[in-house]
């Protein structure tokens, strides 16, 4: 209604996704100097989460905690959203108690009506459609590692179809950030994601999809990958490792890449999977770094929508 959500990327404009990142750099750098910011005292965050997860809920929360206020966690248990209780009115209803609801679920649509029935902001967590606040702390990481985004080359390899992918190619294309993803035949992303990504890309930012990861990888100042079987695909689980089998981030692949070429994956990982021991815990990896910034990002990305929406 007349909160600022944060469903897709599409929900920011480069100048707030700019503002976004500034905010995480002085939160980032406050909190290594042990300075305390209670700026979100006596806020309350709901979060739902219907799937796993270590890094969004943990980081959310100490977030909350950090910032003085608090977080309910609540699972499909306590809720069962849209089975004991409508999305509209669990979506009314937490509004009149909450300042703002995160969730991760399956179905993208599930967070489009919670958004739409809500009057506090809502934040995506991870829904089978996207991820955007690991886009969003993936090129904040980018930018911090580089120093600039301006030329930067990501290089995508394994699941072309996933949340996490769909969410970088869109925050690339917006900020002009080239991105090449290399998938196996029937795992590339969808012509529409693609086309919607392309649409809101500079005419020189390269937003391409190939089959062979030598060829993406070799100019690349990135290389990213993501799980084979990503949550709700257990049953192709299988197939999957088959079909990706030569999708594998390891040591030879990382032979064709530019020399201090960084490794990031938004984890968790499975290792000797899509990525190897050795480039997983080798000196190229920012993994660490990477899920780190997801605290400083959601603590900036809370501040923004939790008071943007007070000045309004
Ligand atoms: N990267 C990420 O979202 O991790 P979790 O699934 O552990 O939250
Ligand atoms: N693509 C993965 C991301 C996990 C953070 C999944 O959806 O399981």
């Amino acid at each position: 209604m007349d909160s600022k959500n944060l469903v897709t990327i599409a929900d920011l404009s480069v100048r707030e996704i700019n503002e976004l990142f500034a905010l995480t750099a002085q939160i980032k750098g406050s909190y290594k100097n042990r300075q305390t910011d209670h700026s979100l005292a006596g806020k309350t965050v709901g979060m739902i989460f219907e799937k796993s997860s270590m890094r969004t809920r943990v980081s959310f929360e100490v977030a909350m905690t950090q910032l003085g206020g608090h977080a309910i966690y609540l699972t499909k248990q306590d809720i069962n959203l849209g089975e004991r209780e409508s999305i509209k009115d669990v979506a009314a209803i937490l509004s009149r108690y909450v300042d703002c609801v995160t969730i991760r679920t399956y179905a993208h649509e599930t967070i489009v009506e919670l958004a739409n029935h809500s009057s506090v902001p809502v934040i995506n967590a991870l829904s089978d459609y996207t991820h955007p606040c690991q886009a969003l702390t993936d090129l904040y990481t980018v930018k911090e590692k580089i120093g600039t985004l301006d030329g930067v080359k990501i290089a995508f390899i394994g699941d072309g179809n996933n949340n996490v992918v769909r969410s970088l190619a869109f925050l690339c294309a917006k900020l002009d950030v080239s991105v090449m993803i290399a998938s196996p035949e029937n795992y590339e992303l969808p012509v529409e994601s693609l086309e919607l990504a392309v649409k809101s890309a500079k005419p020189s930012t390269c937003i391409e999809q190939k089959r062979n990861p030598m060829e993406v990888i070799k100019d690349a100042d990135i290389v990213y990958t993501d799980t084979w079987v990503s949550m709700g695909r257990e049953a192709e689980a299988e197939t999957r490792r088959n079909d990706f089998k030569t999708y594998q981030v390891n040591g030879q692949l990382m032979a064709s890449a530019k020399q201090g070429a960084f490794v990031m994956h938004c984890l968790p990982a499975h290792r000797g999977e899509e990525i190897t021991d050795e480039v997983i815990d080798g000196p190229r990896s920012i993994v660490y770094d990477q899920a780190e910034n997801r605290l400083h990002l959601q603590k900036a990305l809370l501040k923004f929508l939790i008071c943007g929406k007070e000045k309004e």
